[in-house]
């Protein structure tokens, strides 16, 4: 069966550390004086054996390193990992295996390493362009050394992308499309545009409460949102879902296995996984606090704090909530497999025809899309198809 058609099957690893909090960030992801790598790697093992006891042998489309801040592992940490996952897993011919790293000089020397490991895609997170913008992000690096990393991430692999973080405090259209200008001079075949958000427990939640600062309101935010996908598009990557802009065929593979509602194992601290057994839907979560995960691991062998069944008519709603972010929608088909029956059955036709009216999905013999106008609202969208 093609990834497209099962959604495919992936593997997530969660590093929780960074250098220093970003007051933005919401994020499993800790700062610690020092960490004992050799700890941390045998655990990470350990929940990969732990899961490729009920997965093993199946066909590994994807590899993902997220945090935290995965570049500041020791390659052979990855590559430990990578080995072990080749283990277990057949690998797709044409794996996916990407690493999120931070653009510092530091971390940039660390590339080679990670290449000759295996991974195949970075994805850098540069935020902005602009030194006091990253300066107000709390970040750790500056516009030229963010430039820098990225020339090194090229030499090294074959497919980068990078975040930017837009709709900041006062950002005007005409300081945001002039970024974004300059964003696209260096731009690979991927990036990932962010709409700044106020995540609840942040420092910045705590500085828009004191009203340090306010986010764009809703107006600017929109048209924000409309001049980044135009400009995208005219460039040749349009998005393929709310905040990611690819050529075609350069989507990134992990994603797409989460949107298409595919399998993917999550191992370490506070990682989600998703996983069909015998027909039947898991929701799996690991401990989220690093060091009672790293001390039930090696109690246990896994630190597996959920594991739910997920009944058709979630798995329904999960797969809408995701689907309906990609520019393909959701696939009829596989809609009414992870239903068991008829979706019929279980979306409402008059919400769906209201929708479809409103403009906000269009609907075809094969797929259910959401449209631009769906999901810039696709929360209340959402909302409003789903019971
Ligand atoms: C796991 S994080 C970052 C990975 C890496 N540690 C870094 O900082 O470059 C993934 C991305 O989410 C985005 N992000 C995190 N918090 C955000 C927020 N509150 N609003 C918008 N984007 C956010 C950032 O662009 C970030 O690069
Ligand atoms: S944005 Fe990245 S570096 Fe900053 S705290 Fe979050 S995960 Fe860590």
């Amino acid at each position: 069966m093609s990834a497209a058609v099962s959604g495919g099957f992936a593997l997530y690893l969660h590093w929780p550390f960074c250098r220093s909090k970003c007051p933005y960030c919401d994020f499993n992801s800790h700062v610690r004086e020092r960490i004992d790598e050799a700890r941390w790697r045998r655990a990470l093992v350990a929940e990969l054996d732990h899961y490729a006891a009920e997965t093993g042998g199946r066909r590994l489309d994807s590899i993902f390193f997220g945090g935290g801040t995965p570049s500041l592992m020791a390659p052979e940490t990855v590559a430990a990992l990578i080995e072990r996952a080749r283990r277990h897993w057949a690998f797709a011919p044409d794996i996916e295996i990407t690493l999120e790293a931070n653009p510092t000089s530091v971390e940039a020397a660390r590339f080679e390493g990670f290449a000759a490991a295996g991974v195949n895609r970075v994805s850098l997170g540069l935020q902005s362009l602009d030194d006091a913008s990253l300066r107000f992000l709390g970040r750790q690096h500056s516009a030229a050394e963010a430039r820098a990393a990225l020339a090194v991430a090229r030499r090294q692999f074959h497919r980068v992308s990078f975040d930017l973080i837009y709709a900041r405090p006062g950002q005007t259209l005409e300081a945001w499309t002039a970024e974004l200008g300059a964003a696209l001079e260096l731009a690979g075949d991927h990036l990932s545009l962010y709409q700044l958000t106020i995540e609840p427990g942040t420092g910045f939640e705590g500085a828009v409460a004191r009203g340090d600062f306010s986010v764009p309101d809703e107006a600017t935010q929109a048209a924000l949102y409309e001049a980044t996908q135009a400009r995208l598009e005219a460039a040749g990557l349009p998005a393929y879902e709310i905040s990611n802009h690819a050529r075609p065929g350069e989507e990134c593979r992990h994603n797409l296995v989460y949107w298409r509602y595919g399998d993917y194992v999550g191992a370490g601290p506070g990682a989600h996984g998703r996983l069909t057994l015998a027909g039947r839907k898991w929701a799996t979560r690991q401990h989220r606090a690093p060091e009672a995960w790293l001390a039930e691991v090696e109690a246990k062998g896994h630190a597996t704090r959920q594991r739910d069944e997920i009944a058709p008519p979630e798995r329904v709603s999960e797969m809408l909530m995701m689907g309906l972010r990609l520019t393909e929608g959701v696939s009829l088909a596989r809609l009414a497999a992870e239903a068991g029956a008829d979706p019929g059955t279980i979306v409402s036709e008059p919400r769906l025809a209201r929708l479809t009216e409103g403009g906000f999905l269009r609907r075809d013999a094969q797929r259910l899309v959401a449209t631009k106008a769906g999901r810039q609202r696709l929360d209340a969208v959402l909302a409003a198809l789903i019971a």
